[in-house]
């Protein structure tokens, strides 16, 4: 066999893990193997790169994707100089096919998030043999119970908020710190819970200001002076919208979020007697080395890319259910997030041990009582 491999979308640790899991794999099994540059882009223009051994040796501790990676190469819609631009989205699948099936390719493995995997979609219902791989650091995958990137992105935020505790403390402050995570609140909330975060704020929540002052005075009648915030960049308040910071032409998911904290320490603005400070914490989630759960999650998660391979079990996404690695129809897994519930067990836990969600209302409904 020969097959070609690309990551898409936004980076995460553990994409070279993945890379050296199916590479390796395969050179095993005596297969050829690619990897397409910059995601689909690679794949569209034919720059591609020849795997060997060495080429993936060493890299399972290293961070982003030394395939390079594109948050907006679509073969469907490409908006990419020169053959494309975002005003004028051009249909370059055909091209995509024929460089397939010129560089005589088996099959494609197409590492990435749900932008990616609709993509692979596509190509797989035009006759692609494709397979998926699921990765984001944002968790929010329906159909498999971890994505790699997750683990190393909770480990930053967790480590943030440990690190504002002592200056939070040191000054009688309020410390808003702000995690990534799209639509979903997962680094959010677990970061929150392993920190003892006092306040989490998660998109599936929305916040009620009056119940953020509220938790900040009930633990300062307790003689607590300090306060700390951590806020999912997707949380919104009740009536309000979530802070979007920019809008990114031609990507599949053309929302980026941000800065919700600034609004969060504005309406707690003389309301508490204390100072509030924002921490957002961006790209440094995303960033460096993948932990050993991530670099083991996403070894797995090669390896049964190439069993697909082998089987040809096309048109499936690797996937973690309960304690093991198996496969999912892609169709499945795209286009369904997986989100907080208020009713979730862990969300449970942290309001048993005093966590606000910064929305009585909610919270109250669901708590056990
Ligand atoms: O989906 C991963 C993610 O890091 C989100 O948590 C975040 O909202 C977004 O990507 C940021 O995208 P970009 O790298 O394009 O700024």
């Amino acid at each position: 066999m020969k097959i070609g491999i690309l990551t898409g979308g936004g980076d995460c640790p553990g994409l070279n893990a993945v890379v050296r899991g199916v590479t390796k794999s395969a050179l095993r099994r005596g297969w050829e193997v690619i990897g397409f540059r910059d995601g689909y882009r690679g794949l569209v223009e034919r720059d591609y790169v020849r795997l060997g051994d060495r080429d993936v040796s060493g890299i399972i501790i290293r961070g982003g994707t030394i395939l390079g990676t594109s948050n907006t190469a679509n073969p469907f819609a490409y908006t990419l100089p020169p053959l494309g631009s975002a005003e004028k989205p051009r249909d370059l699948s055909k091209p995509a096919f024929k460089n397939f099936r010129d560089l005589g390719l088996d099959a494609l493995v197409a590492i990435g998030g749900d932008g990616t995997l609709t993509m692979a979609q596509q190509l797989y219902k035009k006759g692609m043999p494709v397979i998926g791989v699921p990765k984001t650091i944002d968790n929010d995958l329906s159909a498999t119970d971890v994505t790699f990137g997750f683990d190393s992105a909770l480990n930053v935020a967790t480590e943030a908020v440990d690190r504002v505790h002592t200056t939070a403390e040191s000054h009688n402050r309020v410390m808003i710190v702000e995690t990534m995570g799209r639509y979903a609140g997962w680094i959010a909330l677990r970061a929150g819970i392993a920190g003892g975060g006092d306040i989490i704020l998660l998109p599936e929540i929305p916040y009620r200001a009056k119940d953020i002052i509220k938790a900040v005075m009930d633990r300062k009648k307790r003689g607590k002076k300090f306060s700390i915030i951590v806020v999912a960049e997707g949380a919104r308040s009740e009536k309000g919208e979530m802070t979007v910071t920019k809008v990114v032409k031609g990507s599949p998911d053309p929302l980026r979020l941000g800065g919700v904290s600034y609004k969060i320490a504005e309406l707690l603005d003389g309301k508490t007697g204390l100072e509030s400070r924002v921490v957002v914490l961006g790209h440094v989630q995303r960033g460096g080395e993948p932990t050993p759960f991530d670099r083991w999650l996403a070894t797995g998660f090669g390896v049964m890319a190439g069993e697909l391979l082998a089987k040809k079990k096309f048109g499936r996404m690797v996937s973690f259910r309960g304690f093991g690695f198996t496969g999912v129809s892609i169709a499945s897994a795209v286009n369904k997030l997986r989100r907080v519930s208020p009713w979730a067990q862990e969300v449970q836990a942290a309001l048993a041990v005093g966590t606000s969600f910064g929305n009585s209302g909610i919270t109250d409904k669901y708590k056990n009582k």
